[in-house]
C-alpha cells in the first residue's frame, strides 16, 4: 500500500505545484501596479478546454478579445453585426470582476473589402466612408457602452519610418480619419478610455510618427487616454533601453501606457518578420522550428531573464503603465505558433501547454514581490 501511496502523493504534490495552485497569481501580485490581461478567443469559450476559463479568472483581471471585436468578425457584412462571441467575453469578464478592453475599431487588417466600396464595388467617397465608420463605431461601442474600460480606437496607423501607413482609411478619408474615429468613439461612450495602439512603436523612428498623432488630438481637444505598445517581442529585440525610453516619452505627454499584446518569441525568425504586420508570412522550414521536443534550459533561462528585466522596467514606470496584456493564455494558444511561419512550436508566454507555471512566471511574480 505504502509503495503506491507515496509515489501517488508525490505526483499529486508535483501536479499542484506546477498547475497554478501557488497562492499568488499574476493579477494579485501586480495589484496596485497595473492590470494584467490576456487575450480570449473562441476556443477558450467553447468549453473544449475546461481548464481555460477558471484559469483565466484566477490569473488575470482584464481581458481583450483576440479576434471577436474586429470588423470582419463583429460586422462581417453591411448591416449585419455578430455580437455573440464578444458578448460572451464581456459577460464572463463581468461575472468575474474583470475589466474588458475593446479591440479594435479602425485597422487596415481584418477589415473586409466591402467596407471601402459601395454596392457596385466602386470605391466610397470620403463622406460615405466617414458615415460608415461612424455607424460602425456607434453601433459597436454603443452596444458595450459602460461595459468596456477602454477601446483601441486606431491600430497600426504608422509605418516603421514614422510616416502614416498607406491604408484605405488614409487614402479615402485623408489624415483626419483618426480624429474622426476618436470623436465617434467618444460620442458613443463618453466614459470609455480611448487608445492609439501599434507594434514597434517603442522604436525611435516609429515613435516619432506616433507622438504627433497624440499631440494633434490633444491640441484639438479630442479625447485620447493612452498609447498601447503591442509588445510582440523577441529574445534579442527590442533593446530594453528603448522600451524604457518610449514609456517615459509617452508618459510625458500625459498618456497612460499599456503593453497590450505581450509575448516573447523564442524561435529563430528573420528580422524582416519582426513586428506584427499580419499579412507578412514565410514558408515553414524545419530549421526554423528547432524546439518541437521541448525548450532547452539555456533558452528557458534567456526567456526568464528577459521577462524579469521587462517587468522591472514596467514596475519602474508603474505610475504611467496601467495594464500589461499577454497575447494568449498559454504557449499552446499563442498565435506565434502559426505566425509569421505556420506550424511551429513556440514558447512565448508564462504558462506552458499544460498550464504549468514556467520559470518566467515565477520571475515576473518575484519582480513585484521585491518591491512590496
Ligand atoms: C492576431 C490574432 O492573434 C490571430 O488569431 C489572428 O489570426 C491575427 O491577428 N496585432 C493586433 C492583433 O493588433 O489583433 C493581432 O492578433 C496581432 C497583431
Amino acid at each position: 500500500m505504502k509503495k503506491i501511496l507515496i509515489p501517488a502523493i508525490a505526483a499529486f504534490v508535483i501536479l499542484l505545484s506546477s498547475c497554478g495552485s501557488d497562492e499568488t497569481t499574476l493579477s494579485k501580485a501586480y495589484e496596485g501596479h497595473f492590470l494584467i490581461g490576456t487575450a480570449l478567443n473562441r476556443m477558450h469559450l467553447s468549453g473544449t478546454d475546461p481548464q481555460a476559463m477558471p484559469f483565466i479568472a484566477q490569473q488575470f483581471n482584464s481581458v481583450t478579445a483576440e479576434n471577436a471585436m474586429k470588423w470582419e468578425r463583429i460586422h462581417p457584412e453591411p448591416g449585419r453585426y455578430e455580437f455573440g462571441l464578444a458578448d460572451s467575453i464581456v459577460d464572463f469578464a463581468e461575472k468575474n470582476g474583470m475589466q474588458v478592453i475593446g479591440h479594435v475599431l479602425v485597422w487596415h487588417s481584418q477589415t473586409p473589402q466591402w467596407v471601402f466600396q459601395d454596392s457596385l464595388g466602386n470605391q466610397l467617397t470620403r463622406d460615405a466612408l466617414l458615415e460608415r465608420l461612424r455607424d460602425h463605431i456607434h453601433t459597436v461601442v454603443g452596444h458595450y457602452k459602460g461595459r468596456v474600460l477602454g477601446w483601441d480606437v486606431v491600430n497600426e496607423a504608422v509605418e516603421e519610418d514614422g510616416s502614416l501607413r498607406k491604408t484605405k482609411w488614409l487614402e479615402i478619408i485623408g489624415e483626419d480619419y483618426m480624429e474622426k474615429a476618436f470623436i465617434y468613439a467618444h460620442e458613443a461612450d463618453p466614459d470609455a478610455e480611448l487608445y492609439y495602439n501599434d507594434y514597434n512603436n517603442e522604436e525611435r523612428a516609429k515613435r516619432a510618427g506616433v507622438i504627433p498623432i497624440v499631440k494633434n488630438l490633444q491640441s484639438k481637444g479630442i479625447r485620447i487616454d493612452g498609447v498601447g505598445i503591442q509588445g510582440h517581442w523577441h529574445l534579442d529585440s527590442p533593446d530594453m533601453r528603448v522600451i524604457d525610453e518610449s514609456i517615459g516619452e509617452y508618459a510625458a505627454l500625459g498618456m497612460k501606457v499599456m503593453i497590450t499584446e505581450l509575448e516573447i518569441n523564442v524561435l529563430p525568425t528573420p528580422a524582416w518578420l519582426y513586428g506584427a504586420e499580419i499579412s507578412r508570412t514565410m514558408e515553414y522550414r524545419d530549421s526554423l522550428n528547432p524546439f518541437v521536443a521541448g525548450l532547452p534550459d539555456s533558452v528557458q533561462t534567456q526567456l526568464t531573464n528577459r521577462y524579469a528585466e521587462l517587468f522591472r522596467i514596467l514596475l519602474k514606470h508603474d505610475d504611467a503603465v496601467t495594464r500589461v496584456t499577454f497575447w494568449g493564455l498559454h504557449d499552446g494558444y499563442s498565435w506565434k505558433n502559426n505566425w509569421p511561419i505556420p506550424g511551429r512550436t513556440n514558447y512565448p508566454l508564462l504558462f506552458d501547454r499544460s498550464y504549468g507555471l514556467k520559470p518566467a512566471y515565477h520571475a515576473v511574480i518575484k519582480e513585484a514581490e521585491k518591491i512590496k
